[in-house]
């Protein structure tokens, strides 16, 4: 952490290549702030059984109460509306609305998202959706997961059950939240829940959430949705040198981060996979058109490159990931190096890979954690924060001024939050949360960002 004046400041950062009207938010996710995970009838989802996991989660941590926003939600919308966003990103919990497949559907839960977005609304923050953010209902999971192609359909349901609630004052939506995290580290590696370690007997849940999106898109928009978007993580893929089996290695990775989830989307069609060694995917009849029906923007989370090598000899995969040389690191150490220009490059990568195809973008995600302490009395520094943030951001700009059509970057997150694996750990927020207490204090990037979107504006 380092220790600096939090007077507003962002002299590195040039606001010139935003159109007005771009808008600037913040996001977090229901399991990682709301708590009160048994409140109202909520039932079980894979990460209730993930923490429940001996040794799966830091330090034991249950993700409870931590923000506690289920019962702090006006908390955090006055701090959303001093921040001065465009929109506030949050998703709904699956097991608060709807925990068993075909079971009744819970009142309570509904209602709490109608009060945080009528809240929303009241301040002028736009709310922006997400539907399914990992909170898998275990009885789903139970049944196959997302390994299962059943999981698709009852996600469409879900996303009605919900349109029709909400729809009438929630109109921007996001399906799913990332993907890739879900099949590469849930189902592949069993780095996050379910714990699936399938390797490439994964690639089924690539397909079945792709499928799960176009089959949300389309109930949302039947209940009149005005915009209607997938949000995956997308990173650069380096090889570490020039030599051929380093970029084989690396080109195998980008399918399976980036272009195995983008293309179908975006062109209708999968990359051609055993060219790449890997297992086709089970697609059927009408798939990919539902799939690739057109959505109002494509949404990329972004933190960072991938560099990646050929792998160690007796390695189950034909890839191995290393450090990025030269890069400093965030609070993650060499799994997260920091390259702001990565994103520019990545954003020019989408526009000439997919030209013409490509929706307006939104950046769902971009953040940061640092070491800080668990308890403050004052203000926090977080100036190793605003540079990373201020970095993007100028790199973002960077990508529209070269004429990439970006509409929206939102900051990851609002509040420190329960980051997953990792527990409270890794601190994300541009407000420091005592999981102690549930005490929020701004830290120094809140002012920055809020003087940043007051500047924007001007
Ligand atoms: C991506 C995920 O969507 C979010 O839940 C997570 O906390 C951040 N990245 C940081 O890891």
């Amino acid at each position: 952490m380092t220790k600096e004046s939090t007077v507003p400041q962002h002299p590195s950062v040039d606001l010139a290549p935003f159109p007005p009207g771009f808008r600037w938010s913040a996001a977090t996710a229901a399991f990682q702030v709301e708590g009160s995970r048994t409140a109202d009838g909520r039932g079980r989802s894979i990460w209730d059984d993930f923490v429940d996991a001996p040794g799966a989660v830091r330090d034991a941590a249950t993700a409870d109460p931590g923000p506690d926003s289920y019962r702090r939600h006006r908390e955090d919308v006055a701090l959303l509306a001093g921040l001065g966003v465009d929109r506030y990103r949050f998703s709904i919990s699956w097991v608060r609305v709807q925990p068993e497949p075909g079971g009744p559907v819970l009142q309570a839960g509904l209602d709490y998202y109608r009060r945080l977005a009528d809240d929303l609304l009241d301040v002028g923050v736009t709310p922006f959706a997400t539907l399914y953010h990992w909170d898998l209902p275990s009885a789903i999971e139970e049944q196959g997961g997302w390994l299962s192609r059943d999981t698709a359909e009852r996600f469409g349901e879900y996303a009605a059950v919900v349109a029709e609630a909400l729809g009438d004052r929630i109109l921007h939506w996001y399906t799913l939240n990332e993907p890739v995290s879900t099949s590469l580290q849930g189902y592949a590696v069993g780095t996050l829940a379910p714990g699936r370690q399938l390797l490439f007997g994964s690639l089924p849940t690539v397909h079945h959430q792709l499928l799960a999106h176009g089959l949300a898109q389309r109930a949302l928009r039947a209940a009149g949705a005005e915009e209607v978007g997938i949000v995956n993580n997308h990173t650069l893929v380096l090889p570490a040198s020039g030599a051929d089996a380093d970029v084989t290695a690396a080109a195998v990775y980008d399918v399976l981060h980036n272009r195995v989830f983008a293309e179908p989307v975006l062109v209708g069609s999968y990359p051609d996979l055993e060219a790449f060694g890997i297992p086709p995917m089970p697609v059927e009849d009408g798939d990919l058109e539902l799939i690739s029906a057109p959505g109002d923007f494509y949404g990329i989370n972004f933190y960072n490159p991938t560099t990646v090598a050929d792998a160690a000899q007796g390695s189950p995969v034909p890839f191995e990931i290393v450090p990025t040389p030269g890069a400093p690191v965030t609070g993650f150490g060499p799994e997260w190096p920091i390259v702001p220009a990565s994103l520019t490059e990545l954003l020019l990568d989408f526009r000439e890979r997919y030209g013409d195809r490509l929706p307006p973008l939104v950046i769902g995600e971009n953040g940061a954690s640092f070491p800080e302490p668990e308890h403050v009395d004052g203000p926090v520094g977080d100036g190793d924060r605003i540079a990373y943030l201020a970095g993007h951001i100028d790199a973002l700009g960077a990508a529209v001024r070269a004429g990439v059509d970006v509409r929206e970057y939102t900051v990851w997150s609002l509040l420190d939050n329960f980051e997953w694996a990792e527990g409270w750990s890794q601190r994300f927020g541009l407000v420091h949360v005592d999981f102690d207490t549930a005490q929020r204090t701004p830290k120094a990037s809140f002012d920055w960002y809020r003087s940043l979107i007051a500047e924007a504006r001007s």
